[in-house]
């Protein structure tokens, strides 16, 4: 039957579901060039008001995820398992999870994204290795993971086409705040990019893309339902987002942290969320069954040093210099700093976390548009956390930079993000929730 995008956008309009041809007429034409962008624009506004049922979400989360290439990771042994963060400040767990998860034999092969806006992005952290490579071909991809474990590269430019270009008309059209939408667009790339097992970090808070725990919530279980239909064994941990996770922002910085925490020490949340999120991925792997148990084999990677070690080989294996893993003081970080003195005394009650990384941001450590230069060299280290009791003339934080104009601008969006207040504010819990295929 010949379709028309008119009649399309008019059906959504009227919020009539569509149907799964119609959902990939769409999606495929929008790709090739003939569906024009301002009746795509007038399409995403018609979902953005009426919204798609769960069905037309999972056939435009596989129309997206077939529109390019699809990864084989057939070729791996073991069950695949993969996890996403949607998004925040400050979080570098990856860099945690996957040595500790390839110390145990699970495979992980992750590819990841740059940093955009306000939030971080792991390729760019793993930059900061003198050398380091993002780019594998998928053979030298599969060899690694079947030799060390643990790859991790850059999103290829043919994984999910769709959702660039749909993204890119979403961000200027003011239809990326919606559930179906955001939940298609994340799930498109986790299937696509092959995993069995995908563990979802879904963020809430300031600093997140859903500010309210219900909103987050909602997207998550979308999600895991989604990757339920794809046959992909998903979970998600709802996680706070209401300050940095850990101490460092920013690249090289972060980098530091990682290194930190698989020395055995670390900020406890930073510690305490990839504990969390990869003993997730060990259940879902089925190296055991029990919870405890997956804990305690990930804390004793960390523990008899086998973690580091991971991370220097990984390091080793994607061309970079695995000293900086044990001499961390070899990464390059900013030579001028300036302490970020508070003027009050009192408990440090919020935090716009979101002017946080903006604050990180204007240093130079992320992309104002995806073709900006960084600077990874840059950044913030907070040295208190909610709830902390700060005395007039403290170091609230100190900011390291390479440019004084911006490093002034830097220090006052930080001292706008925070509030202290005579009171300590309710300590908010590190996960919210955690949602499975059982609780759909
Ligand atoms: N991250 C994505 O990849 N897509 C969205 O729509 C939102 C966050």
């Amino acid at each position: 039957m010949l379709m028309r995008m008119y009649d399309i956008i008019e059906k959504k309009k009227q919020s009539e579901s569509l149907t799964k041809e119609e959902i990939y007429y769409v999606v495929n034409g929008f790709t090739n060039g003939t569906i024009p962008d301002y009746q795509m624009s007038a399409f995403l506004m018609a979902v953005y008001f009426q919204g798609m049922t769960m069905e037309e979400t999972v056939d435009l989360t596989m129309a997206m995820a077939e529109s390019g290439d699809t990864l084989d990771l057939s070729a791996i042994h073991g069950v695949k398992v993969d996890k996403h963060s949607t998004g925040g400040v400050g979080d570098k767990t990856s860099l945690i999870i996957g040595p500790m998860l390839a110390c145990l034999g699970i495979p992980v092969a992750k590819m990841s994204g740059r940093g955009l806006g306000h939030t971080g992005g792991t390729i760019d952290k793993l930059e900061s290795f003198h050398g380091f490579s993002t780019v594998l071909s998928q053979e030298d991809f599969i060899r690694q993971v079947n030799d060390i474990s643990f790859a991790l590269v850059g999103q290829t430019a043919n994984l999910a086409p769709a959702d660039k270009k749909i993204y890119a008309l979403r961000d200027v059209t003011a239809t990326v705040n919606q559930m179906s939408l955001i939940a298609s667009s994340i799930m498109s790339k986790k299937i696509a990019a092959g995993a069995d097992v995908i563990v979802l970090d879904v963020k809430t808070g300031s600093g997140a893309f859903m500010e309210t725990v219900e909103d987050a919530q909602e997207l998550a279980r979308i999600m895991v339902s989604i990757g339920r239909m794809a046959g992909r064994k998903t979970i998600a941990v709802i996680s706070d987002m209401n300050e940095p996770l850990g101490h460092n922002v920013g690249n090289a910085l972060e980098v530091k942290e990682v290194i930190e925490v698989l020395r055995g020490n670390g900020e406890e949340r930073l510690r305490e969320l990839s504990l969390t999120l990869a003993a997730y991925m060990v259940l879902g792997a089925g190296k055991t069954k029990d919870y405890d148990e997956a804990r305690a084999l990930l804390q004793e990677t960390i523990d008899s040093g086998a973690a580091l070690k991971k991370l220097a080989q990984f390091v080793q294996h994607q061309g970079g210099e695995p000293l900086q893993v044990f001499e961390p003081e070899r990464l390059k970080v900013a030579e001028h700093t300036l302490s970020v003195t508070v003027e009050q005394e009192g408990y440090l009650a919020s935090c716009i976390n979101r002017e946080v990384g903006m604050a990180s941001l204007i240093l130079g450590g992320g992309r104002e548009t995806k073709e900006s230069e960084i600077d990874l060299s840059v950044g913030l280290v907070i040295h208190y956390k909610l709830g902390d009791y700060i005395k007039k003339g403290d170091s609230l934080a100190t900011i390291y930079g390479n440019d004084q104009q911006k490093m002034i601008l830097a220090k006052e969006r930080l001292l706008k993000a925070y509030t202290i207040a005579d009171a300590p504010p309710v300590k908010q819990p590190l996960i919210k929730a955690i949602i499975t295929e059982n609780d759909l």
